[in-house]
């Protein structure tokens, strides 16, 4: 298996596990992949999920390029259509996502680190979108996740001019919330996912849903959604431990119940 999960107490860690081609995603491994995210997606004792890539030159060095110069017009759709589902997979899982950015993120690499909720990156660590130097559009969502990261205007610089940005800039620029050593990336991602295994998981998930949903929504239907996801947190246990355990000075324990279904 090309797509490695292996799993902590409430977090499971998928590994793209393809370090001689810097972990490049061909048709095989992305429907690995999406498979893998679906079952995680569905299995409530997973509360945290951390993406990273294998060895330590690559996060994922984008779609394989030798798969796709052999591609026509019909197999182009199916490939961009089949990588838009993984993305999609990632972003409305019901789990906070961490990408755990271990070196190059390129093409579907950088799609699939902004698909996830958080992007934490390794110092060497490089992002970018190159594919109009293959002659080609980014096509895994790059085009649209990406502007609503870093600004249209950012985004247009990234895309046009293919070129990689580094750890630092990308930070600076908001398109990875942090930058780590190398050695220490992998401790860090599990340091913050362990923080959101404290939380309420319906709670968290509804959080996810609605933040998924501002770039889609007017702020009058955004208000509307979160007024009801809200009141809908006061049908299940969640609310009453979480307000309980505030009240009596003790920490809150929360169960996973799967009340809140996906979050796309
Ligand atoms: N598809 C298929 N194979 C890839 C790949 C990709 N996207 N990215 C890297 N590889 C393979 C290389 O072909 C090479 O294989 P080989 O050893 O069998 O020749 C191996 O991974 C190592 O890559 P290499 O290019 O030799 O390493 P480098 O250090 O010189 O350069 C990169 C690293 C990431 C800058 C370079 O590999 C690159 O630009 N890759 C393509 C990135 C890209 O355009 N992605 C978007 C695709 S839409």
């Amino acid at each position: 298996m090309a797509i490695e999960v292996t799993r902590e107490p409430g977090i499971a860690i998928v590994t793209v596990n393809r370090p001689d081609a810097l972990n490049a995603f061909n048709t095989e491994l992305i429907l690995e992949m999406t498979e893998q995210i679906k079952q995680l997606a569905d299995d409530d004792s997973v509360r945290a999920v951390i993406i990273t890539g294998a060895g330590d030159r690559a996060f994922i060095a984008g779609a394989d390029i030798q798969e796709m110069s052999e591609k026509d017009h019909d197999g182009a759709v199916a490939f961009s259509r089949r990588g838009h589902k993984l993305c999609d997979a990632i972003e409305s899982m019901p789990q906070p996502v961490i990408a755990a950015i271990n070196g190059f993120a390129l093409g579907g690499g950088c799609e699939i680190a902004i698909a996830c909720d958080i992007r934490l990156a390794a110092d060497h660590a490089k992002l970018g979108q190159p594919e109009v130097g293959l002659g080609i559009p980014p096509a895994w969502g790059g085009t649209q996740r990406l502007p609503r990261i870093v600004g249209i205007g950012r985004a247009k610089e990234i895309v046009f001019s293919g070129r990689h940005v580094g750890a630092a800039e990308a930070k600076e620029i908001g398109l990875v919330n942090a930058v780590h050593p190398a050695s220490d990336l992998l401790d860090e991602a599990k340091k913050l996912a362990r923080t959101f295994l404290e939380k309420g998981p319906n709670a968290l998930a509804a959080s996810k849903k609605l933040i998924n949903r501002t770039m889609e929504t007017s702020m009058a239907t955004g208000n509307i959604h979160e007024s009801k996801l809200f009141a809908e947190a006061f049908n299940g246990d969640e609310q009453r431990e979480g307000m309980e355990a505030f009240l009596e000075r003790r920490s809150p324990s929360f169960a996973a119940t799967g009340e809140s279904g996906d979050a796309g």
